[in-house]
């Protein structure tokens, strides 16, 4: 079966975490994707967070699956002109450079248009144009800029960032989308163009809600969020929701049976309108189906703690999945907190591809999150993430370098 983006070739310059997941995401669909690194250092992550001496990191071999790696210094004259002949070879550049890296390389956006009109030029840096546009910046910084970390947490605490890491994958999945957009766009404009998303807007789209919120206030409190019940005047920005829900179904995160030892042992719950009564009857008050401080939505908001801290009596009694298979009986929308070992060990996610085993020759075996769209005729089989340049001598075969050509190039130490 072809993949989607079979015959799309990507010239990967991307480099820890933001750019390789996009170029991760492209690989799985079939894109051919050629990643350059530096001889003998490579990827800085193949070197961080290592578990195994001398052995490509899980934090790199997570992110550059389906992959070819070819080793070139874009400093040396010759090495360049590897790059300008990859240049005018693929269809998509994709980078993650500290602004203005690129162009110090020689390969600004006029340039690259000479070598080739059709290339989709795609970027990823910590800011757009204005004040910061010329900072680096890494995950923490674009939460905390993007708007995440003024809304996570709880209200008399500090900011909190979030695990999921929306600031580089979340901006990776952003460019994804618009290099498959470029691509589409080019099939009728028949020229490339550049695609740029900054890290700071990735991570402000996925905090909409909250800039949906931040104008609500303008016209009273926000009534589903437990500081209105408490009677605690807002501010004049978002703030802190703890585990307030964000929609308009009021959520809290609840102890469930084993809460004392067992620090995942916590169920979200949410007290969504339509399932009200049934939510009544499973926790043993059904006189609320009917009593005016509980029987509709908006009399219920400013007894939000009250209400959750007696559904709370009801969870202390299950495991989160008992609760989870009792409250599904009834349509009661609920999720168990997974830690990630039990992520690792579920079966379903095994079995639709979502965490894969993967075999690597140094490393072993490793558990690697899959490509997470699924598509129907181009499903994404997970291969492993490639050595340092492990395929230097092939691409430049493909380019028509010859092997003595090959090995002069690695004398002067260009590739
Ligand atoms: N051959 C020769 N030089 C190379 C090379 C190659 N194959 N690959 C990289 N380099 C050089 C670059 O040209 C650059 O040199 P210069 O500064 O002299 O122009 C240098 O390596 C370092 O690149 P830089 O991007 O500045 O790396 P850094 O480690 O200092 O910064 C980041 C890392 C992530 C902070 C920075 O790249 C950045 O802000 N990127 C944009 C935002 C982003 O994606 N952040 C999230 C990362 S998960």
């Amino acid at each position: 079966m072809s993949k989607a983006l079979d015959g799309v070739r990507i010239l990967d310059f991307t480099h820890v975490q933001s750019g390789p997941t996009c170029t991760q995401l492209l690989a799985w669909f079939g894109a051919d994707v050629i990643k350059v690194e530096r001889a003998g250092e490579g990827d800085i992550t193949r070197g961080q967070l290592r578990d195994i001496p001398d052995v490509d990191s899980l934090y790199f071999t997570m992110l550059n699956h389906n992959k070819r790696s070819i080793t070139v210094d874009a400093k040396n004259p010759k090495g360049k002109a590897v790059l300008e002949a990859l240049v005018k070879k693929c269809d998509v550049m994709v980078e993650n450079f500290a602004p203005g890296a690129l162009d110090r390389m020689g390969f600004t956006w006029e340039r690259i248009q000479e070598l080739n009109p059709k290339m989709i030029v795609a970027s990823i840096k910590g800011f757009g144009p204005g004040p910061y546009q010329d900072c680096k910046v890494y995950e923490n910084v674009a939460q905390c800029a993007g708007g995440s970390a003024s809304t996570t947490g709880f209200r008399d605490e500090v900011p909190l960032v979030t695990g999921a890491q929306i600031g580089d994958s979340g901006t990776g999945l952003h460019l994804a989308l618009g290099i498959v957009t470029a691509l589409y766009h080019r099939t009728h404009s028949g020229r490339g163009q550049r695609v740029t998303c900054a890290m700071q807007d990735g991570v402000l789209n996925l905090c909409r809600v909250k800039l949906r919120d931040q104008q609500r206030l303008a016209h009273g409190p926000l009534k589903e969020y437990s500081q209105y019940g408490e009677g605690i005047p807002f501010g004049d920005a978002t703030p802190r929701a703890g585990n307030d829900s964000g929609g308009g179904q009021p959520g809290r995160i609840l102890k469930c049976k084993g809460w004392e030892k067992d620090p995942n042992a916590y169920l979200y719950f949410i007290t969504q309108a339509p399932v009200w009564g049934a939510i009544c009857d499973m926790i043993g008050e059904p006189g609320w189906k009917t009593h005016p401080d509980y029987a509709k939505a908006e009399a219920r908001l400013p007894r939000l703690n009250a209400i959750f801290e007696r559904i709370e009596r009801w969870t202390m009694t299950k495991t989160k999945f008992e609760a989870m298979d009792l409250l599904n009986q009834h349509d009661i929308p609920c999720g168990p907190i997974l830690s990630m070992k039990e992520l690792a060990e579920e079966p379903s996610l095994r079995a639709t591809g979502t965490v894969v085993e993967v075999d690597h020759p140094k490393r072993g075996k490793y558990l690697s999150v899959g490509c997470p769209i699924k598509l129907s005729d181009s499903p994404a089989d997970v291969k492993r993430s490639p050595l340092l340049g492990e395929h230097t001598d092939e691409v430049l075969t493909e380019l028509g370098y010859t092997r003595e050509q090959i090995q002069a190039l690695r004398a002067e130490r260009a590739v």
